[in-house]
């Protein structure tokens, strides 16, 4: 992919081919309180190419907890948003794509008032919080009808882990849909002000977009996991984050995309690695790429080369339904331009990002006793009633009335995960975090503890989990949302 954010005939497929105005994105512009950072004015006045060229990077409006306490009233409903110029019809909460970033701080409490304004079911996860996944809290099992509210309560620790987290639906056998539709925000947690300092939130998704519409999805897609063409990065096609050679940005990045892989790569420029989902390495990681799956989030500080930099996804390839179809994915991925960095002089003096204040290392659960082992096998097979294609774990397709994992409160147990197919599925697990042991045989290095662990074809993994403080059901699955939502998904009850 060039530079350019949209090919010929993406543009075609938007419908405004010949239309010369690069203009704002989606909504969500608001940036009050915020130091424009980057292009003089660029997070103030989004539309329009700054002097440097290229579009600004604008970034959700953000919303800050008060007292410990973030009150959002949170709207779900089809709108037009304006992407790249073109009028599109998208899904969104609050009018926006992406929602608005939430700041919260550990120990806050986050009520959400959601209301549902599609024609169908829809409900609300909070992707990586530690939080109980019982009643009004981060429960999955959840169904807010068209026209219907509910209010949600989900009380954070006051020890929970700083770091990207997002939202996003979560009802059985429409998240895929309502996901690429434009249903995705930020969640961020950490104890600093943003008065001075602010990280820039970078949400990435992909969509494809026919006659001003999301396209319609085939079968062969869905089986696959859907890849749309445009790679979004906050609503937008790529933009440019200007600063003086050598300042540092910390950019929290969220793979909101609902099956594509990010492989990072910041054309060989080292970005540090501070944490990866809520957890974070023993010392900031320098490396020259960095693979994210869905569902994955980054903490990430990068300095503006005097030469400038482009963040890249590069194309990955996760193998295909057909076995030995390996390499020829139905559904070709290409690397997507993210954000291009540029050193201009002129840019205004920003403070760097200094250490997090509140930043809490990982328990390592290598040293600890484990209560018990379990595998768990990820396969395809054709499902009961519906026909075609369904993906399993030990054999069964998702049941919500079925508890597939009995834990005791308390207990750390050891998971192996065991790819059956010729696909890789990024295993997602709610509210305790899984610490990846190993991957194919070879240790993971450190204490790599994270929400989603990615799981090559016809491979092991395994991961330690620490099942604490939370009683209650909930949900894992492979974060491929169309994998979930064609059954590849199980319950896990602990009490
Ligand atoms: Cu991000 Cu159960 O999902
Ligand atoms: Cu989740
Ligand atoms: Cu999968």
């Amino acid at each position: 992919m060039s530079g350019e954010p949209l090919s010929r005939r993406q543009a075609i497929r938007i419908g405004l081919l010949g239309a010369g105005s690069l203009a704002i994105g989606a909504t969500g512009l608001a940036t009050q309180g915020w130091p424009p950072f980057g292009p003089a004015g660029a997070a103030a006045s989004p539309p329009g190419r700054s002097a440097a060229g290229g579009r600004g990077l604008v970034e959700p409006q953000v919303i800050d907890s008060v007292a410990g306490t973030l009150d959002l009233d949170l709207l779900v409903a089809e709108a037009d948003v304006v992407i790249d110029g073109a009028t599109v019809r998208m899904l969104t909460y609050n009018g926006t794509v992406p929602g608005p970033t939430l700041h919260l701080q550990p120990g806050d409490r986050l009520r959400v008032h959601l209301t549902n304004g599609l024609d169908e079911p829809t409900n609300l996860h909070t992707h990586g919080l530690e939080v109980s996944p019982a009643g009004s809290s981060d429960n999955p099992f959840l169904r807010i009808d068209p026209g219907e509210s509910f209010d949600y309560t989900i009380e954070l620790p006051a020890d929970h882990p700083t770091g990207v987290f997002w939202y996003h639906p979560h009802h059985h056998g429409m998240v895929a849909d309502q996901v690429f539709g434009g249903l995705y925000g930020a969640i961020v947690v950490d104890a600093e002000s943003w008065a001075q300092v602010r990280p820039r939130v970078l949400v990435v998704s992909d969509v494809t977009l026919a006659g001003g519409r999301i396209a319609d999805v085939s079968r062969a897609e869905r089986r696959h996991g859907r890849v749309g063409e445009t790679v979004l990065v906050n609503g937008r096609p790529a933009s440019v984050l200007a600063g003086r050679a050598g300042a540092t940005h910390r950019l929290l990045l969220v793979n909101a995309c609902t099956s594509r892989y990010l492989d990072l790569d910041l054309g060989g420029e080292q970005m540090l690695v501070r944490g990866l989902d809520g957890g974070r390495p023993a010392e900031p990681q320098p490396r020259e790429r960095l693979l994210l799956a869905p569902g994955n989030r980054a903490t990430l500080d990068v300095t503006v080369p005097t030469a400038g930099a482009v963040l890249t996804a590069r194309a990955h390839d996760r193998g295909a339904p057909e076995m030995g179809m390996r390499g020829r994915a139905a559904t070709a991925e290409t690397d997507a331009t993210l954000l291009t960095l540029r050193a201009d002089a002129s840019a205004t003096q920003q403070p760097e990002p200094g250490e997090p204040a509140v930043w809490p290392l990982p328990r390592d659960l290598r040293a600890v006793d484990v209560a018990r082992r379990r595998t768990l096998e990820l396969t395809m097979g054709m499902g009961m009633g519906g026909g075609g294609m369904r993906y399993l774990i030990d054999g069964r397709a998702f049941d919500s009335d079925r508890v597939d994992q009995q834990v005791r409160l308390g207990d750390v147990e050891e998971w192996t995960l065991r790819n059956a197919t010729a696909m890789d599925h990024p295993f997602h697990l709610h509210v305790w975090p899984m610490q990846l042991l190993s991957t194919g045989g070879s240790a993971a290095p450190g204490v790599d503890r994270r929400d989603v662990v990615d799981v090559p074809a016809g491979t092991e993994v395994l991961v330690r989990i620490a099942f604490e403080r939370f009683s209650g059901t909930t949900v894992y699955h492979c974060h491929v949302l169309d994998h979930e939502d064609l059954g590849m998904m199980g319950t896990v009850r602990v009490d």
